[in-house]
């Protein structure tokens, strides 16, 4: 199948390279040229685990190829998936459909025989009406069915997630559609063992898009429901990971999204909460839960900065920050609560080294100049420091040597956000150990 993917960010480029490998002619387009170069050479231009092997399998087999001009990719295409972005509305805090919109309106001319447009990216419900509009009043010609396609991979995660997910929801009436999709996915069957073959889910566009939505709004209010039960562990005496522990047992609630941390961030739960809160509120339904989560995870990211500020000395104090992505697994920083942490400390007079496996690159490009230093590891980052702050759960934090650091810094104090180290060896090693719900 011809398939053209609009956007190469963290869903388009694994999303695409997914499918080439699944034998699909993939072009996926983008206007930023460098990009376009960078992709086209091998190179990938986000980092996530497995994608560079990926990619340079599928360019070699000739399978997929990117381009900054739709015209290369439209006209032959039976599968068109728009997967640019819909970022938080400054003012509004709806889903911006600006790239949507735009997308649709260049491609509608360009499109040629059946083809199926799907929406990948997340959308309000309604999305997929305006998607049809805009394509019907440009091309009024054009044989199309558009459908909602939610995406459900995790950063970090993004290639496992294409070949092992939990569901693929499709939103559509259409059964012409219908069967692209189904021959889009049937190659998955070669990855998957037999007992456990994804899901597909067929309902119509609206509630597929709502889907979407409300999965992420109830991962987010389950974070923070964890971190409101870390609290007040911390208030009770009790210990918030055998509480997870144990609820996590009760097949009804599940052990994962139990971690308990400094709030949740990245590009999709911040966003996605905002979004569909404010378009319920505009609807005239209040939506209580989302609403307590989204204002308790913004109040939590400061209190955290201010329990790693009332751990270390008063004046200048010297902290060594590990970890500035949103998540492990990822370079991606955008929404970060280790980045906004770290602008609290800046602006409280805090002398800060941080360092970050994948993500100094991209901090770099978000931080004032001159404002932190930049460690080449985690030695460098604590030599010296007042106060040790994890702000990231990456593996390689969790089996730091206690040792050495006790040796490395000025003054034995961890403040662990992610709850990473064992408070009892810290503590063995003579350090005073701050973790969350323990
Ligand atoms: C999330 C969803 O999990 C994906 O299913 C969805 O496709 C994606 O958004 C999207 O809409 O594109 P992602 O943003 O990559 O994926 O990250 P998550 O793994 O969900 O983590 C989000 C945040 O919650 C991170 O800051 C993470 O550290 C935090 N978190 C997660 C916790 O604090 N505790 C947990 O137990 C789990």
């Amino acid at each position: 199948m011809n398939v053209a993917i609009i956007g190469t960010g963290y869903v388009g480029l694994p999303t695409g390279c997914g499918l080439a490998d699944f034998g699909n002619k993939v072009v996926c387009i983008d206007k930023d040229l460098k990009k376009i170069e960078q992709l086209n050479s091998g190179k990938s231009t986000i980092y996530e685990d497995g994608l560079d092997d990926l990619l340079k399998k599928v360019i070699d087999s000739g399978m997929i190829h990117f381009t900054a001009s739709m015209e290369e990719g439209i006209p032959n295409a039976d599968l068109v998936i728009l997967a640019v972005g819909t970022p938080m509305h400054p003012i509004t805090g709806l889903a911006d459909l600006g790239y949507i919109k735009a997308a649709a309106k260049e491609l509608a001319p360009l499109l040629s025989g059946y083809t199926v447009v799907a929406t990948k990216s997340t959308v309000p419900v309604g999305t997929g009406d305006i998607v049809e509009s805009i394509i019907k009043e440009t091309n009024p010609d054009a044989d199309v069915d558009v459908i909602s396609m939610p995406e459900f991979l995790r950063e970090g995660y993004a290639v496992n997630d294409f070949y092992f997910p939990d569901r693929i929801v499709v939103g559509t009436n259409s059964e012409k559609a219908r069967k692209v999709i189904e021959e889009l996915y049937e190659p998955m069957k070669n990855y998957q063992p037999e007992d456990k073959r994804t899901k597909m889910l067929f309902v119509d566009r609206k509630s597929s898009e709502v889907i979407k939505y409300a999965s992420n709004a109830f991962l987010a209010v389950k974070i923070h429901f964890i971190n409101e039960m870390a609290d007040f562990c911390e208030a009770s005496g009790a210990n918030v990971l055998d509480v997870a522990k144990g609820m996590g047992l009760d097949s009804r609630i599940g052990p994962k999204f139990l971690n308990p941390g400094p709030g949740y961030g990245g590009s999709c739960f911040p966003k996605d909460t905002n979004a569909i809160y404010h378009l319920a509120k505009s609807l005239d339904v209040d939506m209580t839960l989302i609403g307590d989560a989204i204002n308790g995870n913004n109040e939590r990211i400061k209190d955290m900065a201010g329990r790693i500020l009332f751990n270390a000395p008063l004046r200048n104090p010297k902290i060594a920050i590990l970890g500035l992505a949103f998540k492990n697994g990822t370079d991606d920083c955008r929404e970060s609560p280790a980045m906004d942490i770290v602008k609290y400390l800046l602006d409280s007079g805090a002398e800060l080294t941080v360092y970050d496996p994948k993500a100094m690159g991209t901090a770099k490009t978000l931080l004032a100049e001159g404002s932190v230093k930049y460690a080449n590891d985690v030695w460098e980052c604590v030599d010296g420091a007042e106060c040790v702050a994890i702000l990231t759960e990456w593996d390689e934090f969790r089996s730091i040597d206690l040792e050495t650091l006790a040796n490395l810094v000025e003054k034995k104090t961890i403040v662990d956000l992610r709850n990473l180290l064992s408070k009892k060896e810290a503590e063995a090693h003579g350090f005073k150990y701050l973790g969350i719900g323990v």
